[in-house]
């Protein structure tokens, strides 16, 4: 039986302030509704460390959104692993579009930083999708195929079933569009069998396939409804605490 991550990333929002506000109302809502269902919420770095001493009561994990693949030194704004360890992060979001558009990342930035966050014992969570473009001129799987196996080049297989992927097509972020599940569960199905050639179907099997895009306590249920959609990696939804305690109601029931 597959179990759950219903998985916030904040994005650019919520400071300490702001963070604590959220972080209350989650915690009370999560602590009637889900047991058999894993949480995340990946908060700005600068409202990492009071997150996880806000959540040390609970079983909601702590996330960052970004990670540098050094382990120190001259490299001004970057955070290590290291860091985010000694801040008590377990997870990192890696190679989220957003980056990959506005910040120089590439598949192979995100490989290191993949196989970097594995090396300290923190769980990558790596974005894939594609834009509206590449859809419409049909090289979405081939797209994805090939971030994908830049991904998880140079990584073994058991290290491989520490790793999180998002499917977060980019025309479905922030649009309010979200992917049918048909369509959803085809690039799923898509990713897992790219997964069984690099490794083998247990190990696809193995690795949870998170569906990023407009997920809202709307549309959740046949989002999460999908075989191969292991959870959520939710945007604009994960800013209230009532949405996205509702996505982790849906998800729970569906355990
Ligand atoms: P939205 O849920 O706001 O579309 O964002 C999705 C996303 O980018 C999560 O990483």
């Amino acid at each position: 039986m597959r179990r759950f991550l219903i998985a916030g990333n904040w994005k650019m929002n919520c400071g300490p302030a702001d963070a604590a506000e959220l972080l209350e109302g989650l915690k009370e809502k999560k602590a009637e509704v889900a047991e058999e269902v894993d949480v995340l919420v990946c908060p700005p770095f600068v409202s990492l460390s009071m997150s996880v001493n806000y959540l040390h009561d609970t079983d909601i994990e702590v996330g960052a959104q970004n990670i540098h693949f050094e382990e120190n030194g001259a490299y001004t704004g970057e955070v290590s692993a290291s860091m985010l360890v000694e801040a008590g992060c377990n997870f990192v979001i890696i190679g989220h579009s957003e980056r990959r558009e506005y910040f120089g990342e590439t598949d192979t930035t995100v490989n290191k930083k993949a196989k970097k966050a594995l090396e300290h014992n923190i769980v990558p969570v790596v974005c894939v999708g594609e834009s509206l473009d590449q859809r419409k001129a049909n090289i979405h799987f081939e797209l994805v195929k090939n971030q994908v196996t830049a991904a998880f080049e140079g990584i073994s297989d058991t290290e491989a079933l520490d790793i999180v992927i998002a499917y977060e097509p980019i025309w479905a972020i922030g649009t309010g569009e979200t992917a049918s599940p048909e369509q959803a569960q085809e690039m799923h199905a898509h990713i897992r069998s790219i997964l069984a050639e690099l490794y083998d179907q247990e190990t696809a099997d193995g690795i949870r396939i998170l569906y990023g895009g407009s997920m809202k306590p709307g549309n959740a249920e046949e989002l999460l409804g999908q075989e191969d959609v292991d959870g959520g990696l939710i945007g604009g939804a994960s800013l209230s605490a009532d949405s996205f305690a509702e996505i982790i109601t849906i998800a729970e029931k569906l355990s």
